[in-house]
């Protein structure tokens, strides 16, 4: 008889989580949904699922990612509860939306701290077991906000570019040990996060970024309105990813995200630059400033070269 596969997914209280954590237990996996709101995320899980409370195949751990008690505690109960986890899911995950000069040094942090100090934590709990058990896969679920650097959403751009530096780096040391990792590179999905309430909003609509802000804004939701997917869409995707047997896999996950991997793979940097500029209707280099962009002999002034070349 086939082990039954263990998997642990964070953040399965809702959006791609919960859609995830359903499928998978719908295909046979023991599911072990890590969240904050264990009784509210189980009560979601068990509904959707028609789980009982004792069901042996769906577990509810306690997990803030903020908090490395809460981390290491986590990784004890998930430990005893299945041993070795046969795969990792890193779903969960906060945005935001402002400019740099507009978020707080306090959101940078506690987007680190969720996105990548807590997950890295965890990995480092989980990994003796697994290493032990000598198989795996890990699955760091990115955003095409991590393949480029997004005006208006910088630290969370930055923090999903981290994930994937910090995914690569990861797939190098375990791969002799049996552990795969997969990157899923993930487009736009109808769930909280691409809401005003499921973001943390620094923008000021009044002040030096006005401009920006009105233009983005309104392309932005009409953009989300057009591409979002059902979470269904992306919960198929990582119960294919985690039947994956490659050391390391870096994967789109819908269209829109797909569109942006192959033009960043084949477009200069400059003109990735110009392409996001003109599709968020941001003015051009200089227009809002003292120097106009006639003067610096560039109608926009991006380049990336070799600095001797
Ligand atoms: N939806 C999209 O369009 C999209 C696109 C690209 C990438 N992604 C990525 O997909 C992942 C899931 O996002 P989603 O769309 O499902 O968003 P969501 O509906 O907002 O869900 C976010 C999940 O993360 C959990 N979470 C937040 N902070 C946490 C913390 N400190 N400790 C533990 N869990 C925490 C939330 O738990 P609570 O219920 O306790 O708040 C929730 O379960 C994220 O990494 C996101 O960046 C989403």
């Amino acid at each position: 008889m086939a082990e039954t596969r263990s998997v642990v997914i964070t953040g399965a209280s809702r959006g791609l989580g919960l859609a995830s954590a359903v499928l998978l237990y719908k295909r046979g996996w023991r599911v072990v949904g890590a969240m904050r709101s264990v009784d509210a995320g189980m009560q979601r899980l068990r509904e959707a699922t028609g789980a009982d409370a004792d069901d042996p195949r769906l577990i509810g751990v306690t997990l803030d990612l903020t908090d490395p008690a809460s981390v290491a505690a986590a990784a004890k109960s998930i430990t005893e509860a299945i041993g070795a986890p046969s795969a990792l899911v890193h779903n969960a995950g906060i945005s935001a939306a402002g400019m740099v000069e507009e978020a707080p040094i306090s959101l940078w942090e506690t987007m680190f701290a969720t996105n990548i100090f807590g997950p890295v934590a965890l990995t480092k709990a989980l990994l003796p077991s697994m290493r032990a058990a000598d198989r795996g896969r890990i699955v760091l679920v990115s955003s095409s906000s991590g393949v480029r650097g997004m005006p208006a959403t910088a630290p969370y751009s930055a923090v999903k570019g981290a994930l994937e530096r910090w995914g690569e780096a990861l797939a190098g040391e375990v791969t002799s040990f049996g552990i795969g990792v997969t990157i899923l590179v993930t487009g736009t999905h109808d769930t909280e996060i691409i809401t005003d309430a499921g973001t943390t909003d620094s923008r000021d609509f009044d002040g030096p970024y006005a401009a920006h802000h009105h233009t983005m804004d309104k392309r932005g939701r009409a953009a989300m309105k057009y591409a979002a997917k059902s979470p269904d869409r992306f919960a198929t995707a990582l119960a294919k990813a985690l039947d994956g047997k490659a050391a390391f896999v870096r994967r789109s996950v819908g269209a829109d995200a797909r569109m942006l991997l192959i033009m960043n793979r084949v477009l200069p940097g400059a003109w990735m630059h110009t392409m996001t500029r003109l599709m968020m209707g941001i003015p051009r280099f200089g227009a809002l400033g003292g120097t106009p962009a006639a003067t610096m002999g560039a109608p926009d002034a991006s380049r990336e070269s070799d600095i001797d070349g």
